[in-house]
């Protein structure tokens, strides 16, 4: 397994280029003040675009948020409707500023699994964002990491021998710079599934904010703390 090439972070001040967010606590954030949980994503939605915001100017290449899990269909019927309404509504409401402002989307997990009405917007999302050269934002959608590894596992053994290397390669990621900094919110203190093999030498950090308070200030922090850590991958 090789090291990441250009790796961020350390003693020198490097600032993190990738992040990763669990944006966990939604619907404690609303069962807090009596709301159904439904008004909990609503403001998870607005988190998500306060820091899409954020992110640019802290100078993100990738921003890479967990919306949706493999796990996540096991959840009420109405629960998911209420999720795939919000997302359908975000890219209607802001794919054009994000657009303006540079952002290129990227979907990893299994997105063509949802309905067709929201597959259609999410390429046409793709599509209209594909040449941007700003700030990446990866949205995982029906993502779950062994999910991604087999599929990666089995795309490389029918090419040829399985390495780290080759299994990398066919990641959802794999256009993408290494994650360096992974975040969960709400008290939680586990992967959940997500960037399990991207995460290997990333840095976590922990936050007890749930995700509808999380802004752009939090994630300068979790940044600014990354940049003091010192990455030795295994060496001294
Ligand atoms: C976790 O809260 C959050 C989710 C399962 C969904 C995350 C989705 C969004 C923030 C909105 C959609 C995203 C985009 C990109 C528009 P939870 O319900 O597990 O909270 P709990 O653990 O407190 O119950």
């Amino acid at each position: 397994m090789t090291v990441p090439a250009v790796a961020s972070g350390g003693p020198e001040g490097g600032r993190a280029r990738h992040v990763a967010i669990i944006m966990d606590g939604n619907g404690r954030w609303a069962k807090k003040r009596h709301l159904p949980r439904a008004v909990g994503h609503q403001r998870g939605v607005e988190a998500v675009r306060k820091v899409v915001r954020g992110a640019e100017g802290l100078g993100l290449e990738v921003l890479t948020l967990y919306a949706f899990s493999t796990e996540n269909w096991r959840r009420p019927e109405e629960e998911i409707s209420d999720l795939m309404g919000l997302m359908k509504r975000f890219i209607l409401s802001d794919l054009e500023e994000m657009a303006e402002n540079n952002i290129r989307l990227k979907i990893i997990g299994d997105y063509k699994a949802f309905a067709p009405d929201v597959v259609e917007l999410i390429d046409n999302a793709l599509a209209h964002t594909a040449s941007n050269t700003g700030t990446t934002i990866a949205v995982a959608l029906n993502y779950g990491s062994m999910d991604e590894i087999a599929r990666a596992a089995s795309k490389a053994a029918s090419e040829g021998p399985i390495t780290p290397e080759t299994i990398a390669a066919h990641l959802d990621t794999a256009d993408l710079p290494p994650l360096d900094l992974l975040i969960r919110t709400s008290g939680e203190e586990r992967l959940s599934n997500f960037l399990l093999w991207q995460a290997a030498y990333a840095e976590l950090w922990f936050t007890d904010v749930l995700w509808p308070d999380f802004t752009a200030e939090h994630l300068k922090q979790a940044m600014d703390a990354f940049a003091t850590r010192e990455r030795r991958y295994g060496g001294r």
